[in-house]
């Protein structure tokens, strides 16, 4: 039986606790509750109960809160937590055998909680760690390369009761493969360097922010996160609005599969993350700014909880920033609890909100209606960074790397299949071809370019390049060399979207899980021909009827491989019909005409 409950005065002073951190207010919801289960383990009814008095908010806003977040627990856990990353790069590296292998030492099913209540063992999305695949994450803190041999002294030390503090140091130390930097790691910029810059441009220019502004717009800064949106036309826009105050954003809450390179930024280079927040908060007169960080990225919470308290402590935050009155610039974090979709950044409005992370109708757009209303610019984690490099070193610096759209340079986290997984700075233009040699892969079939959202492109296409020109990316790079199965690794994908769909609106929902049941059912050697083509009408569908990105691109890497790489589909189709007695999917034609079924795009699209 499981023991783990706690007694009424455990969630009292568990509660209070997470209140004292985060005053009672309805935005803190989802904070409130992550640091009350730190303190529990999970959230019995009474602890929701006691948050949601405490807050204003309703029991059920509460309780969908909880249901919203993969990482809030709404049942008990084990006294250690274990969650295996399930990239496509950790199984790869052996994790489904870890897993079983931890599971039968700890007789413990996948999902569940051990009789004794002593362990729980489960799967989660890419935790941000596959340049040391497999990973996992045991109550929050990550553990990579996790051989056979770890995965026994983890079992080990479990089963000894030995507590975290006690574990062998090595275990829970990330290190940060960098194999290639450039202008941006590189850069030795000292704290507030780039803040100073900022107010001597205003001042010369005699235009105040419009000059940092100018600066920004004038290197033809494109977002990091992905999209690649002009960030000096986002701050212009932001800064234009007549309500104050506004609000600075840094999503850091990098949840594509396959990426870690704002890891290796918010761990080893926080000052300049936060050096280009205060930048943006001088450019667009913004006196509030968040770090959005991923709850997989909690063991970076001290460190950048430190690095803001020495900023405030030397005059680069807080109250007249650099000595200059009216410069006023607060930062606080907010953790992520386990949820993709959180990355786009509506949805991360949403959850800094505390609410459940579901993405917002547009118009308006944040820079107009943001966190609370106000005017808001959400950037990714680089996108600062290379925002403070530019005040400081002039846009013509900026410039001179990378290709006539895409200045600068581009962070890759590569992973997969070569020698040397790890973090890859290269200015725009660089050939995948290139990134390939260099990171020492070998016998490559393909590569899968800014994670499962991004670009799946095979041999005759490892000339492209990766810039807004030709491949767009957040960071991901993932090698696959030929003794992978490019189906499986779509299937992979597929259970992943369909895993992280918020839900929300119903071609997503329903189309994600149409397209996973379709992948299983052809992996199971039941598939058909048409089967093809509904997974083709339906990864359309998506792209045009979903609400937001993630429902866009969840078709894509089946399209993609579809497109590249058919023979891994029709190979399946092959060995399923071993001699079939008659034909079913030439029987069924009518039926499905008959159902619509044939315009299944059409068909589903007009759901409510
Ligand atoms: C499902 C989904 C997940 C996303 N995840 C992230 C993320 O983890 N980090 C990020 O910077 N952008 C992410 N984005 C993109 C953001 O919506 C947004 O475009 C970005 O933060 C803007 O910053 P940038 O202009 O500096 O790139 C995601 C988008 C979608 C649709
Ligand atoms: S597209 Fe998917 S993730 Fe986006 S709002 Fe719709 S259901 Fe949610």
């Amino acid at each position: 039986m499981n023991t783990n409950t706690p007694s009424e005065a455990a969630i009292e002073a568990a509660v209070q606790a997470a209140l004292r951190a985060w005053p009672p207010d309805p935005t803190h919801t989802l904070q409130v509750l992550r640091e009350t289960q730190e303190r529990l383990g999970w959230l019995p009814e009474a602890a929701l109960a006691r948050v949601a008095a405490s807050l204003g908010v309703s029991i059920a806003t509460v309780r969908g809160v909880v249901a919203f977040y993969s990482f809030l627990y709404a049942e008990p856990m084990g006294e250690y937590r274990v969650l295996f990353s399930d990239n496509v790069t950790d199984r790869m590296r052996g994790s489904e055998d870890r897993l079983r292998e931890v599971c039968q030492k700890l007789w413990v099913e996948p999902g569940k909680v051990s009789e004794d209540g002593l362990v729980s063992v489960d799967r989660t999305s890419s935790i941000g760690m596959c340049d040391h695949a497999p990973s996992l994450l045991v109550n929050g803190r990550p553990v990579g390369d996790v051989d056979a041999r770890r995965a026994e002294e983890i079992c080990d030390l479990i089963l000894a009761r030995t507590p975290l503090d006690q574990w062998p140091r090595e275990f829970f130390a990330v290190e940060d493969l960098v194999r290639r930097s450039d202008v941006l790691l590189d850069d030795p910029l000292r704290p507030g360097e780039a803040v100073r810059s900022a107010l001597e441009r205003a001042e010369t220019a005699g235009s105040g922010p419009q000059a940092v502004l100018d600066e920004i717009k004038s290197a033809r800064l494109l977002g990091r996160g992905g999209a690649g949106f002009t960030t000096g036309v986002k701050w212009e826009s932001c800064g234009r609005q007549p309500v104050t105050p506004r609000v600075v954003v840094c999503n850091a809450d990098e949840g594509e599969p396959g990426t870690f390179k704002d890891r290796l930024l918010l761990g080893r280079r926080a000052d300049l993350v936060l050096e280009g927040m205060t930048v943006a908060a001088y450019a667009i007169g913004a006196t509030q700014g968040f770090i959005y960080l991923r709850g997989e990225y909690r063991h970076l919470l001290d460190h950048l909880l430190a690095t803001i308290e020495r900023r405030r402590r030397d005059g680069l935050l807080g109250s007249s920033i650099c000595g200059r009155a009216g410069f006023d610039f607060e930062v606080r974090i907010h953790v992520g609890a386990g949820s993709y979709v959180c990355g786009e950044a509506s949805a991360l409005v949403e959850s800094l909100e505390g609410r459940r992370g579901i993405p917002r109708n547009r118009p308006p757009r944040l820079a107009e209606k943001g966190y609370l209303q106000r005017p808001t610019i959400v950037n990714n984690v680089e996108s600062y960074c290379a925002a403070a490099l530019i005040v400081r070193h002039g846009a013509e610096w900026f410039r001179a790397s990378g290709t006539e759209r895409s200045c600068g340079t581009k962070l890759l986290s590569v992973s997969g299949d070569c020698e040397r997984p790890g973090i890859y700075e290269y200015p725009f233009g660089v050939t995948v071809r290139q990134v390939l040699d260099d990171a020492g892969a070998r016998d490559t079939i393909a590569v899968q370019v800014g994670g499962p959202s991004g670009v799946c492109i095979g041999q005759d296409e490892f000339d492209r390049r990766i810039g807004f020109e030709d491949i767009e990316t957040g960071g991901s790079f993932m090698v696959f060399d030929s003794s992978r199965d490019l189906f499986e690794v779509a299937r992979h994908f597929a259970h992943f979207f369909a895993h992280e769909s918020c839900g929300f609106c119903t071609p997503c929902r329903v189309g994600t899980s149409l397209l996973r049941n379709l992948m299983d059912k052809i992996r199971d050697g039941k598939g058909s021909q048409h089967d093809l083509v509904t997974i083709e009408e339906l990864g359309r569908l998506l792209r045009r009827a979903s609400h937001c990105g993630l429902g866009e691109s969840a078709s894509r890497p089946l399209l993609d491989t579809l497109a590249r790489f058919r023979p891994a589909y029709e190979r399946r189709l092959e060995s399923s019909a071993v001699e079939p007695a008659f034909d079913l999917d030439g029987a069924l034609a009518r039926a499905r005409r008959m159902t619509g079924r044939d315009d299944a795009g059409a068909h589903i699209g007009e759901g409510p």
